[in-house]
């Protein structure tokens, strides 16, 4: 039987902290998929299209991974997709109850939800989207922290809007 993970989240934009959870599991699983929500409640910065594009390109040279976009409950799409896992990045403690409390939500729409957290490698533990977006937004530089091309969107968008 084919492992399946998802691994969900906003990925506003994808970072390179992302990219390293991507690689560890897709060498815990068969076939990962990264799923990307709408999430219209955090008022992305980046278009669904736009964020979707972003992960497609990045995950290109991973045999096993692919994107989708999806809508509604998680608990719902890892169904759907006959998935055993759920991954989701730890990065530090503070990422912990948050995370401790959508598991249980998840597990409780469905008792057969299993998360599977990973730890990404300690130089992207300070990394996340919305700093990333922050600094580059201001004018800093954030290379080495996204894909090249997800860097480029970055300072495009930036000059877009000043
Ligand atoms: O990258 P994020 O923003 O931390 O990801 C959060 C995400 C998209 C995984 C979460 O908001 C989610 O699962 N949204 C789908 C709707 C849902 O199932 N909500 C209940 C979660 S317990």
């Amino acid at each position: 039987m084919k492992r399946i993970a998802i691994y969900p989240g906003s990925f506003d934009p994808i970072t390179n902290g992302h990219l390293d959870i991507i690689e560890r599991g897709r060498h815990l699983f068969d076939e990962v998929i990264v799923a990307v929500n709408e999430n219209l409640s955090k008022n992305p910065y980046f278009s669904l299209s736009e964020r979707l594009e972003f992960l497609k390109t990045a995950v290109k040279p991973f045999s096993n991974v692919r994107a989708e976009a999806f809508t509604g409950l998680l608990s719902t799409y890892v169904k759907k997709q006959g998935a055993n896992a759920v991954l989701r990045g730890l990065r530090a403690v503070s990422d912990f109850e948050y995370e401790f409390q959508m598991a249980l939500m998840n597990r409780r729409q469905n008792s057969r939800f299993e998360t599977v957290f990973l730890m990404p490698d300690e130089k992207y533990t300070y990394l996340s989207s919305s700093l990333v977006r922050e600094v580059s937004r201001l004018g800093g530089q954030v290379r080495g922290l996204v894909p090249r091309h997800v860097e480029t969107a970055l300072k495009n968008r930036a000059l877009k809007s000043s």
